[in-house]
């Protein structure tokens, strides 16, 4: 790990156009090694009777380790039902959901909370920052929580890296929603998580936010091999992603590799998007 990562290309780089693949036989054995999360036949269903909802229906999806991932798909499609269930903030209705070689769906709710803790870093839209604390109080506030000391020197590269230098003694009232999104991806990021979820980090952000924000999280996959799942409306921000899945119905319904704006969207365009 470099203090000082290489500066990356402020595009992808192109590849050739793929072809969306059709929703693919089940993946269950695929290598467990190579995978930071897992899912085998996730269902989810909210409700019962005539007014349950199928928000994720039989899903089995490998996100490899240290990989990039855009999730995409209509509205309702279960993009942040996936993500919540792989964070172990939701349930499965049935199937099963795996961070590296732990089923969470075998976890007591006390073991899913230290998981969730020490193993999971999530992005909401809505910041969820503490107005009462500092920005640098914020973003250390779930390592003190766990009892863990703070990396100077993470905490350093993080916040610099995210342009917040200046900004850590301000309370979020004092931040631009720019500011208070990247303050947001710094907490997530302090106790060096497994996977990455983020569900739209861009969609509150002008262009040169979002791009920095983008830039930032393709280096952190390529840099520090983090492992990223992102859930965004943008074919620009999933082209920054090293693949692109798409739901449809609760359902995989495209899996692009090396998405470039014009594969994104001819993707989408087969979902009726
Ligand atoms: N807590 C809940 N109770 C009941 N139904 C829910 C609940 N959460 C989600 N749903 C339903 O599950 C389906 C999938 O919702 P989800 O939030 O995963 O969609 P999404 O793809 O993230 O959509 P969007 O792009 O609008 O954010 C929708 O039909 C939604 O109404
Ligand atoms: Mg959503």
């Amino acid at each position: 790990m470099t203090a000082t990562p290489a500066p990356l290309p402020s595009n992808p780089p192109a590849a050739p156009a793929a072809a969306v693949a059709p929703a693919t036989a089940p993946t269950a054995a695929a290598a467990p090694t190579a995978a930071a999360a897992r899912t085998v036949g996730l269902t989810k269903v909210y409700g019962s009777g005539d007014t349950a909802v199928r928000a994720l229906d039989h899903l089995d999806l490998t996100v490899g380790a240290g990989s990039f991932t855009a999730v995409m798909g209509p509205s309702g499609s279960g993009k942040s039902t996936l993500m919540h269930c792989l964070a172990g903030l939701d349930t499965a209705t049935s199937g099963q959901i795996w961070l590296g070689d732990t089923d969470l769906t075998t976890l007591s709710d006390k073991a899913l909370t230290i998981l969730r803790r020490e193993r999971i870093g999530f992005v909401f839209q809505a910041f969820n920052l503490l107005p009462m604390l500092t920005a640098e109080q914020n973003i250390t506030l779930p390592l003190r929580l766990a009892g863990r000391p703070v990396d100077r020197d993470w905490f350093t590269q993080v916040t610099a890296t995210l342009g917040l230098t200046d900004r850590l003694p301000h309370r979020p009232g004092e931040l631009s929603g720019g500011q208070q999104q990247r303050v947001a991806m710094a907490r997530s990021l302090m106790t060096r998580p497994d996977v990455l979820f983020a569900d739209e980090p861009t969609g509150a952000l002008d262009s040169r936010s979002s791009t920095e924000m983008l830039t930032f999280l393709r280096r952190s996959s390529t840099d520090f091999g983090q492992t990223i799942v992102m859930v965004t409306h943008d074919p620009n921000a999933a082209a920054y992603a090293d693949r692109v899945i798409l739901l449809a119905d609760g359902r995989l319904a495209g899996d692009l590799a090396d998405p470039n704006v014009e594969s994104v969207l001819a993707a989408m365009a087969t979902l009726g998007e």
